[in-house]
């Protein structure tokens, strides 16, 4: 996020609560009676220091609320008496080191009577989301990169986050690449130009860095493709979250085991982050990978070095950090510097 990352990593006692539910309206909202609603969460919201989102579509509500614990417990209770709506069911609910989304509360408000193309709903995606998805897939996939940089210039103008714009939009972007290749509806080298295409979207969307996270410049951290993976859409926007969090950085984008851990070896840094394709699953690089974890460990055995792994095999949870050995799995790209951040202070103490 913006303003976290650009500050000291924060404690685990400043995470915010998040929380998302759907749910379906008893009766069919006028779209002022949906602007009211809004105008009155803003407010509530904003000072309870909760952001998040709401969609309204199809006689269904989409709501994320993300903010100090008690506050969501609060305005949850609120929401959950509430007779405008029923059946609600909520998706997740976990707490997270960096919000999802700006200080601007409700943030994308569903569409009246104008229904987005179906085919790119995703299961529990909002509508409005998906729409941005498809979007971005098919600019990449054109390699419009003035119309992608357009369109994040207008996210970020909406209040778009840049941990939101990865997230939501270019990871989820990303992985629809890897499918339509892999469903051959489109050729490997329109998939490479697609990713790169992505690869510039999200450099656009920059993390701001501060003076200050420059000044507390404290840790060193290897972000490495996994050796010999061509995808490196991940490792390099992590360099500018990692940046902008006033780490110093290296990259590397090894062939072999051999490369990556001579880097290791001569860096010595505090955290190295390998990672896999953002587009295809990669299963069967998980034994390789695996592999060159254990050995990096031998290599770095005097400097205690935080290991984290990421691709979209993390992403979908189909495989666990510790079944590879690492330190940390990254769900996604949002968030990676904080977590690392702490992972390494732990690392030192103990
Ligand atoms: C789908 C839905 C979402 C809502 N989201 C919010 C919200 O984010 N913030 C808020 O203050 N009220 C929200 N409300 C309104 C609350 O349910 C409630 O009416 C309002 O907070 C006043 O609460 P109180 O009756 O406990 O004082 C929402 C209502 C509905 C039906």
């Amino acid at each position: 996020m913006l303003v976290q990352d650009a500050q000291e990593p924060q404690g685990v006692d400043e995470w915010v609560a998040c929380l998302t539910y759907k749910s379906t309206a008893t009766a069919t909202p006028r779209a002022r009676d949906i602007d009211a609603l809004a105008g009155r969460a803003r407010a509530r919201n904003r000072s309870l220091d909760v952001t998040g989102m709401l969609l309204f579509e199809d006689g269904c509500f989409l709501q994320t609320l993300e903010g100090p614990p008690q506050a969501v417990a609060q305005l949850w209770s609120s929401i959950q008496r509430d007779e405008r709506h029923d059946h609600i069911e909520v998706l997740s609910e976990h707490m997270a080191a960096s919000r999802l989304f700006s200080d601007w509360d409700l943030l994308l408000e569903g569409r009246f009577g104008d229904l987005p193309d179906q085919r790119a709903r995703a299961a529990n995606t909002p509508p409005a989301v998906a729409e941005h998805v498809a979007r971005l897939v098919e600019l990449a996939l054109n390699a419009d990169d003035l119309a992608l940089g357009t369109v994040m210039a207008d996210l970020a103008e909406q209040g778009w986050t840049s941990d939101a714009i990865l997230s939501l939009l270019i990871e989820p972007a990303a992985r629809a690449l890897g499918d339509a290749w892999l469903d051959d509806q489109c050729s490997e080298l329109d998939l490479t130009i697609g990713l790169s295409m992505l690869q510039l979207a999200g450099h656009a969307v920059r993390y701001i860095p501060s003076a200050q996270s420059i000044r507390n410049s404290r840790y060193r951290v290897l972000l490495a493709t996994a050796p010999g993976e061509k995808h490196m859409l991940g490792t390099t926007l992590l360099a500018d979250q990692f940046l902008a969090g006033g780490w110093q950085v290296d990259m590397a984008f090894p062939e072999s085991e051999e490369a990556l851990t001579n880097q290791m070896n001569a860096q010595h840094p505090d955290a190295v982050d390998i990672g896999l394709s953002d587009a295809m699953p990669r299963q069967h690089a998980l034994e390789q990978l695996r592999s060159t974890i254990e050995h990096s460990r031998l290599i770095l055995a005097e400097h205690p070095t935080v290991v984290s792994v990421g691709g979209r095999l993390f992403a979908e949870a189909a495989a666990t950090a510790l079944s590879v050995g690492a330190d940390h799995a990254r769900k996604g790209l949002a968030g990676t510097s904080v977590r690392l951040a702490e992972l390494v202070r732990q690392n030192r103490k103990g």
